[in-house]
């Protein structure tokens, strides 16, 4: 078999087989496929596509390319969740305790923020102490004693999703939903587990700027789920204003600290809902979504989830009393952005909150900058909501002055204020399956 035969087949648009497809990634990883010929290759398959069959081979030989956990030793049902990322999204860090604190065992690694969205990896790393890499041993002895881990991706699981998306970050070919797909996949087979949750967004914040765009992204998941044998259920969420209030890695734990304690936004508490509600049914512990959402309104009023959350970062060396008593490190420049008139917040665009936010130090603009845990942003208003002249609608914090002020320019350009409620899209768009 002979690469350029396989990139040639491709441009043509038609078939690989199993065999080609494993070829392909054995070689690439090997570093016996050089650079330029897999970019070639990924540019054919941005414009030729992939069949469903393709795709899931593609997952598979990549779950393959490198260690799989394997979880049946500690046994239950092991059920993972996935957000194609977002802005505020904070979601696995209310999902994790509460989900565990119902019964369903949580093992999970999480990535770090790139660009305009936030990863829940650095949001921990915002808790004093707290070791976001175990190794296995350290991970599977805490998810079988409080049912609960987090950590960052280890080592050498999926090589090829490694190599491959630094090389699609720089050859144009990231939103193609073959590749989209399988990267994904691909990281919650060899994490090993036997359901999936994942939270397809769409928006100005996400990915997938269109719900159409979304379904097709959607769809191909759920389709790799069935051909692989893992039950997967895709929610689709939208991503047009930042989820929660908190933008910011210390601000976030604080805001999921509230939330858990029963004093969450709104929209964070129904996504947050409908994903958990979804994880107890792959998780075989409710019959149905409704009664998954009883039971985990129940595990937040009984201070269940709260629990498990603070026993969850002390297990993992995280100072859990830094966490309830508030005492994380919050950047001292602040400023608040006043409305200069008086009505109704029109749009908050999450894509542009997240530049904001990575502009005051939150956020990496490549994987090698460093980041500031305690900037961020607030927003005292979401879209929609009435605010009164002189009063805040967002505030700042940065890591300088200087952050502080480019922060400013991008901040007085995005808040609009109307006479006219504007009308929000329904946050949970539906649920493929
Ligand atoms: N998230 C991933 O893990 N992979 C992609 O290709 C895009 C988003």
């Amino acid at each position: 078999m002979r690469m350029v035969d396989l990139i040639e087949k491709k441009r043509e648009g038609e078939i690989l087989s199993k065999e080609e497809i494993g070829f392909i990634i054995g070689n690439y990883v090997q570093g016996v496929i050089p650079e330029y010929q897999m970019s070639a290759w990924a540019m054919a398959v941005y414009f030729r596509g992939m069949s469903l069959d393709e795709t899931a081979d593609l997952t598979l030989a990549m779950a393959q390319s490198g260690d799989q956990l394997d979880l049946s030793a500690l046994g239950g049902r092991f059920v993972d969740k996935h957000s194609t990322g977002g802005v505020g999204d904070k979601t696995t860090l209310l999902l994790g305790p509460m989900v565990a604190a119902c019964g369903v065992p949580v093992a999970k690694m999480s990535g770090r923020g790139l660009g305009h969205t936030g990863g829940t990896i650095d949001k921990l790393s915002a808790v004093p102490g707290f070791r976001v890499e175990l190794n296995q041993e350290e991970f599977l002895a805490q998810v079988k004693k409080i049912g609960l881990s987090v950590i960052a991706q280890t080592g050498n699981l999926v090589p090829a999703d490694k190599k491959l998306y630094a090389l699609r970050d720089v050859t144009a070919t990231v939103s193609s939903v073959p590749l989209i797909a399988s990267s994904v996949m691909s990281k919650k087979i060899a994490a090993g587990a036997q359901g999936i949750v994942l939270d397809v967004k769409y928006g100005s914040g996400a990915f997938m700027k269109t719900l159409e765009e979304a379904r097709v992204l959607a769809k191909t998941m759920v389709g790799i789920g069935k051909e692989l044998g893992r039950q997967t259920i895709a929610v689709l969420s939208n991503m047009n204003q930042p989820l929660g209030r908190a933008v910011g890695n210390s601000l976030e734990i604080l805001e999921v600290a509230d939330a858990l304690q029963g004093k969450g936004p709104i929209d964070l508490m129904e996504v947050s809902l409908e994903l958990g509600a979804w994880m107890l049914v792959a998780g075989q512990v409710v019959s149905d979504v409704e009664k998954g959402k009883e039971k985990l309104r129940a595990s937040l009023t009984s201070g269940a989830a709260w629990n498990k959350f603070l026993s969850f970062l002390s297990e993992q060396g995280g100072d859990a009393q830094a966490v309830a008593g508030r005492h994380l490190k919050i950047a001292p420049w602040n400023l608040p952005i006043l409305a200069h008139d008086s009505g109704f917040v029109q749009e908050f665009d999450a894509h542009k909150i997240g530049i904001l936010a990575m502009t005051l130090g939150a956020g990496r603009a490549t994987k090698e900058s460093s980041i500031d845990l305690g900037t961020g942003v607030v927003l005292a208003k979401k879209a929609g909501e009435w605010v009164e002249a002189g009063e805040p609608i967002l505030q700042l914090y940065g890591s300088s002055k200087e952050t502080l002020a480019e922060g400013l320019m991008l901040a007085n350009r995005l808040v609009s204020v109307g006479n006219e409620a504007p009308e929000l899209p329904p946050l949970i768009e539906e649920v493929i399956q």
